[in-house]
């Protein structure tokens, strides 16, 4: 749980670096570069690891589907806690790696780099959007967890 806490912010950090790229290429219409296509794959490379880390807490963690109960007399959907662990933040969080991986893909295209530049901004940018309404930040009533691990 530790490690998804920190590779939180790898991932927001490495992701707003790779907007950057993204928008400063297709504004200044650079070429891509190696550099570009470098700070794009660290930044899946982290949303993959986040992938396998989350899936072994979804099934195994301390909520882990298969491992704990919910209330009794409760169904997901109507528990705020269960739905957002079980439901939302992993439905949310595969679609925002998706995102990322398709932003990464744009690296590959046989495309003007002006075109790659801009369709991986958008990318990455829906990305964004959705990872920071799925965190369980810290203000979030009922599901808040700690900016960092531990605190
Ligand atoms: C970009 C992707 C992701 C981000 C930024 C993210 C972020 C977070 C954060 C900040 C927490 C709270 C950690 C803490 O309590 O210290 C958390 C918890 C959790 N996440 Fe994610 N997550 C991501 C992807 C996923 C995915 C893909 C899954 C499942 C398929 C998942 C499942 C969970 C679960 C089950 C918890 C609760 C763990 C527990 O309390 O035992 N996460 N996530």
């Amino acid at each position: 749980m530790h490690l998804h806490n920190l590779l939180r912010w790898v991932i927001l950090i490495l992701l707003l670096l790779s907007i950057f790229k993204a928008l400063s290429g297709w504004q200044q219409k650079r070429a891509f570069s190696s550099g570009d296509r470098r700070v794009w794959l660290f930044t899946l490379i982290s949303a993959h690891i986040m992938l396998l880390v989350g899936l072994y807490q979804w099934l195994w963690g301390r909520y882990g589907i298969l491992k704990a109960d919910l209330p009794e007399g409760e169904s997901i959907m109507k528990n705020k806690f269960f739905r957002f662990f079980w439901v939302e933040h992993p439905t949310f969080m595969i679609l925002a790696i998706v995102m990322i991986t398709l932003g990464y893909g744009m690296s590959k295209k046989p495309v003007p780099d002006n075109i790659k530049f801009r369709r991986a901004f958008w990318f990455f940018i829906i990305a964004l959007l959705m990872i920071l309404v799925a965190v369980p930040w810290p203000f979030r009533v009922g599901i808040g967890r700690p900016w960092f691990p531990g605190m």
